[in-house]
């Protein structure tokens, strides 16, 4: 595997990885499949991580056999019923909503000249990124709306590294979930997963919870 001495740059996730807002679209998720008559599971809760909006409103149907019951518009009325729900939820985030940990991995990469750039699904990422006090850390964010295809498909890491002017190779990808794992490893580039490791299996680094994730602790795991 590649070696620690040569990464020069990270590529976050947002959601569940810089900040738990994974929860609050597990919860407007949750609140859309109730108004749907699907019904809640945890393995629907998991699968839907890392999956674009109008990607997980297509799965959250499929789970109840209700792909065909919408049109394309009632679909999209739907996602976006979702979404004003979701960034309600999101509103009143600070500073202090950043996961343990993260903020000093963070400020630990942008004082040592390491490069980082954000590879989320969510159109909604500046705005949070915003809310935390983090824009200025990043050298840029994917825009979402540009991809062909959303995770697990590579392009959004590609583009992560090509933002940081790197080679895949040089560069580590912070996933919580199972889809960008395996965006990452199809990039090339070295992947860090954050969470459960039976979920995270295919992840090149796991790591329980980010308040391990620090340049020390990956060294230790790559050299
Ligand atoms: C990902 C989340 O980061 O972004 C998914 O893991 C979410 O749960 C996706 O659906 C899209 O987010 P948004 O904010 O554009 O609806
Ligand atoms: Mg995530």
């Amino acid at each position: 595997m590649t070696k620690f001495s040569e990464i020069k740059g990270f590529a976050f996730d947002l959601d569940g990885v810089i900040t738990d807002t994974a929860k609050f679209h597990t919860q407007a998720w949750h609140a859309l499949a109730d108004q749907v008559n699907v019904i809640w599971t945890p393995e629907l809760q998991e699968s839907l991580k890392g999956i674009d909006r109008m990607g997980s409103l297509e799965m959250i149907l499929k789970a109840g056999n209700k792909q065909d019951d919408y049109t394309h518009d009632e679909k999209v009325a739907l996602a976006s019923w979702k979404n004003n729900h979701y960034v309600e939820l999101i509103s009143g985030l600070t500073p202090d909503d950043i996961l343990p940990g993260m903020a000093d991995f963070i400020k630990e990469l942008n004082d040592k000249g390491y490069r980082a750039s954000v590879a989320s699904a969510s159109k909604n990422a500046p705005f949070i990124l915003d809310k935390l006090g983090l824009t200025d850390s990043f050298v840029g964010i994917v825009d979402p709306a540009t991809l062909h295809a959303g995770k697990p498909d590579p392009e959004i890491f590609v583009r992560a590294a090509e933002i940081l002017n790197l080679l895949p190779e040089q560069v580590i990808g912070l996933e919580d979930s199972a889809a960008g794992i395996a965006s990452i490893n199809g990039a090339g580039e070295v992947s860090l997963g954050i969470g459960d490791t039976t979920v995270l299996a295919a992840a090149n680094l796991n790591f329980a919870s980010t308040a391990e994730v620090t340049l020390a602790n990956i060294a230790a795991k790559l050299d």
